[in-house]
């Protein structure tokens, strides 16, 4: 069936030919009146759609996905829609970060068992963006993804208010008695008042920047708002582009190489870009083979300049930030600290991308010369806390807080929090170190983003705004506050957290990347020899998998036996 004079594709293995198996390949989908031209042997390119209305950042991928297939029609290619496991960050429980992995489980097994040339991924609530990249990365066929664009900025009566962000403040407010119950319910349908996801810096967006600064999306990909018709237009884009990357044979693996890491880094430095990144970043580079440690991340982002003002750590939202230049300008601007030799989906490298990208508003996106802070990467610490690391970012803490010694307030689960931490009894005050464990990828099990815990009220009400908070937890990327997170080894898996008390005295000193238990080492033997590992969080179905071989934060939190890549060898036949 293939054509004469074309390289046979992939696809050609389950439509060409003309025999029993052909036939069944082709008879079944022409039921959806497919007519037989459109088995030729031209690109067959999936739409990898994690539509779902129970992922309502994701709810408008239908009409996305039907303008990537006009593209593809356009350029020759046949398109075929198919969706995957969805991860919806608001209602999932316990975490969506549970089922990151096993989505991209979900997309490797579907693009390697279907008769795919390319593919198209459409993702835009947090995890889908790093479930799809993990599985698209161990399969290795060119891919392509269209993120699914911000909300529009929230808008609550006379104020700007941006997801994620506006709910930690507003709810602050309620508990100090400043804002009413009434007010904050009215706040819920204004904060979210379009198709798409967190319009704040938060981990979505921060995802899609991500995108764009490895690579593997068009240019725009990470700003356009999703209701703005020029992300139809992108989509559109996408659609050709990837019927082109499949006759180039341009795949994944030659994208996502140690320089699109790399410059992602620096990007997600220059933006003050979320925490949860870092994961992602680490499971992904794991997938494709290449090394990346959290090492990089401190070489490669401490130094960086903060260059673009959105919540949670600034002023603006992703509407703003497109319409001030969105992730080119930001690139161009920082251009010389990157790779621009890397290649990226367009066919062109990442310097020819953004050489003439302009800036229309250096309120939003700051030059090199006029940063919002002059370093702003996030920061890996070490100590005898966190023998395997922890994070903080310091664009989102409050500067005096950075240096701070103080006795440890410890709660030992989430649960044990939420019952004390109202209670005016409770001894506390603003030098205590809130220290929450329990939290990790293996203890919860999958890492909440429960680290920026609140306050105590009686302290909110005498005007403390932040403390210091440790947890092996992570921290939604539209949060802030002086929180370190991440702390490795977890305290399910044994780590020094599990054997913090109350009163121990910590020391933080971010300058220096130090995290310190100052408590004796005889001491801490003691405790651990009396200490004793919680029970298995499940034992059946795909959660036991799942804490059985979830690795530690400072790998990315992919399953041990998920690292790494399959390719896309041809299956053996099924009938
Ligand atoms: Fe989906 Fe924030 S809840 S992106």
């Amino acid at each position: 069936m293939a054509a004469k004079g074309k390289a046979r594709l992939r696809s050609a293995h389950w439509f060409g030919g003309e025999g029993k198996d052909a036939f069944n390949h082709r008879s079944w989908m022409k039921n959806q009146g497919l007519p037989h031209h459109l088995f030729d042997g031209r690109p067959v390119i999936g739409i990898c759609n994690s539509w779902s209305e129970l992922t309502p950042c994701n709810a408008h991928f239908r009409d996305l996905a039907e303008h990537v297939k006009r593209g593809v029609y356009e350029a020759g290619g046949f398109p075929l829609e198919f969706p995957t496991l969805s991860l919806g960050e608001t209602l999932m429980r316990p975490t969506t970060m549970l089922f990151r992995n096993l989505m991209a489980m979900d997309v490797e097994e579907s693009l390697r068992a279907n008769p795919l040339d390319g593919v198209v991924l459409l993702a835009g609530c947090d995890k889908t963006t790093p479930g799809q990249l993990m599985g698209a990365a161990s399969v290795d066929l060119p891919s392509l993804m269209v993120s699914g664009g911000p909300m529009l900025n929230g808008r609550f009566r006379d104020q700007t208010i941006g997801s994620g962000t506006h709910v930690w403040k507003f709810s602050e407010m309620v508990r100090a008695g400043e804002m009413t119950l009434a007010d904050f319910t009215e706040a819920e349908s204004c904060m979210s008042r379009s198709a798409g996801h967190c319009m704040t810096m938060g981990t979505a967006s921060t995802m899609a920047c991500m995108v764009e600064a490895l690579g593997v999306g068009l240019g725009g990909n990470a700003a356009i708002p999703a209701v703005d018709s020029r992300r139809r237009v992108l989509a559109h884009m996408a659609g050709r582009r990837i019927v082109e990357m499949v006759r180039e044979d341009l795949r994944l693996s030659r994208i996502l190489t140690r320089a699109a890491f790399e410059n992602a880094i620096r990007v997600l430095a220059a933006i003050g870009g979320s925490t949860n990144a870092i994961l992602h970043l680490l499971a992904i580079a794991g997938r494709i083979g290449v090394p990346l440690t959290l090492a990089d991340f401190e070489r490669l982002g401490h130094d960086m300049p903060l260059l673009v003002d959105l919540m949670p750590a600034g002023r603006f939202l992703m509407e703003d930030f497109y319409y001030a230049g969105g992730l080119p300008a930001v690139m161009r601007e920082i251009l010389p600290l990157l790779h621009g030799e890397a290649l990226t989906v367009a066919g062109c490298t990442l310097s020819e991308a953004v050489a003439q990208a302009p800036c229309w508003n250096p309120e939003v996106i700051r030059t090199r010369e006029k940063p919002l802070q002059k370093k702003a990467g996030i920061a890996i610490l070490t100590g005898n806390l966190c023998p395997g690391g922890a994070v903080i970012k310091p664009a989102a803490a409050t500067r005096k807080l950075l240096r701070h010694r103080g006795p440890a307030l410890v709660f030992e689960s989430i649960e044990d929090f939420k019952a004390r931490i109202d209670d005016p009894a409770l001894e506390v005050d603003e030098n205590s170190v809130l220290v929450l464990k329990g939290c990790g990828p293996r203890g919860y099990p999958g890492m909440p983003e429960v680290g920026n815990l609140p306050l105590p009220p009686k302290l909110l009400k005498r005007g403390i705004t932040d403390m210091v908070r440790i947890s092996d937890a992570r921290m939604s990327g539209t949060a802030y506050g002086t929180v370190v997170l991440h702390v490795v080894p977890e305290a399910a898996a044994g780590g020094p957290l599990a054997l913090v008390q109350n009163g121990d005295w910590i020391e933080l000193d971010v300058a220096k990347r130090r995290l310190h238990l100052d408590v004796a080492d005889d001491e801490l033997a003691r405790r651990r020899a009396l200490w004793k590992a919680p029970p298995p969080a499940a034992t059946r179905g795909y959660v036991r998998l799942y804490v059985e071989h979830v690795e530690q934060a400072d790998r990315g939190c992919d399953l041990d036996f998920l690292v790494g890549s399959s390719g896309a060898p041809i299956p053996r036949e099924s009938h």
